[in-house]
C-alpha cells in the first residue's frame, strides 16, 4: 500500500535546475571547456564536485587543478546559482506540484525529499513550501552521490516505510537510477528516452496526477 512520497527538487518542484545549468556552462566556458547539451544534461541530479570533476574531465582537464583551486570554481558556481535562488518565489512552483503535494495530503501520505543539493532548504523556503515535507535528507551525510542508491534509501528511511510503499519523483537519468537501484517506483519527470529505468514517466509536471499513478504502481 502507498504510504509516501519522496521527491527530488530541483527539475522537479521548480526549475531551478536551469539555473545549475547555466551556472555550470558558464563557469566551463571560462575554463577553456565548450560542453554539447548531453554533457550538459548529464550534471542534472549530480552533487557540487561530481558536477565539477564531469565538466573537468569532458574538458580533457581531469588533472589540471588542485583540489583548494576545484573548491573554489565550485564555490564560484554555487555564489552564481545563490544569486538566482534569491529572486524565487512561490510562483517559480512547477505547474501541477501544488495539486500533487495537497492531494497527497488528502491520502494523508508522508512525503520528503531526496535531494544532491546543499541549496535545498533555502530553495524550499523562498517556494514557500518548506512545511509540507515531512523531512529533508542532508546530503552532507552522504557517502555517494545519484546515481548511487543511497540518498532515495536514506529518504525513505527517513519516513519509516518499505520500498514497496514509497513512490518517487525525478527528472534526471542519474536520479531514476537511484531510485531503482534503492528499489522503489520511479516516476520520471522528462524524456522517455533518457528516463528509460523509470516505471512512470510524463513529459511535464503539469502531466503528474497522482491517482493515474496510484494506478500504475498498484499494478506492478
Ligand atoms: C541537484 C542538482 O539537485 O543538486 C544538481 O540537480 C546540483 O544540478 C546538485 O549539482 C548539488 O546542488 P548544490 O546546490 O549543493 O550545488
Ligand atoms: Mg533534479
Amino acid at each position: 500500500m502507498l504510504k509516501g512520497l519522496i521527491f527530488d527538487l530541483d527539475g522537479v518542484l521548480t526549475n531551478s535546475a536551469r539555473f545549475h545549468l547555466t551556472a555550470w556552462n558558464n563557469l566551463a566556458k571560462e575554463l577553456g571547456i565548450n560542453l554539447t547539451s548531453e554533457q550538459l544534461d548529464s550534471l542534472r541530479g549530480i552533487s557540487r564536485m561530481d558536477s565539477l570533476n564531469l565538466i573537468l574531465k569532458y574538458g580533457g582537464q581531469e588533472n589540471k587543478y588542485s583540489e583548494k583551486e576545484k573548491e573554489q570554481f565550485a564555490a564560484e558556481k554555487n555564489k552564481k546559482f545563490l544569486e538566482q535562488v534569491e529572486t524565487m518565489t512561490p510562483k517559480d512552483i512547477l505547474p501541477g506540484i501544488s495539486e500533487l503535494l495537497a492531494d497527497a495530503k488528502k491520502q494523508n501520505l508522508k512525503m520528503d525529499i531526496a535531494s544532491a543539493s546543499k541549496n535545498a532548504p533555502r530553495i524550499l523556503k523562498k517556494l514557500g513550501i518548506m512545511d509540507e515535507f515531512d523531512g529533508i535528507v542532508d546530503p552532507n551525510t552522504l557517502h555517494h552521490g545519484k546515481p548511487d542508491p543511497e540518498i532515495y534509501e536514506k529518504a525513505q528511511e527517513l519516513l519509516g516505510f518499505k520500498t514497496d510503499e514509497v513512490i518517487s519523483f525525478e527528472d534526471a537519468a542519474a536520479g531514476v537510477q537511484s531510485i531503482k537501484a534503492a528499489g522503489q517506483f520511479a516516476v520520471g519527470i522528462g524524456d522517455k528516452n533518457v528516463l528509460k529505468g523509470a516505471d512512470y514517466v510524463v513529459p511535464t509536471t503539469a502531466d503528474l496526477k497522482l491517482s493515474k499513478i496510484e494506478q500504475v504502481f498498484n499494478q506492478k
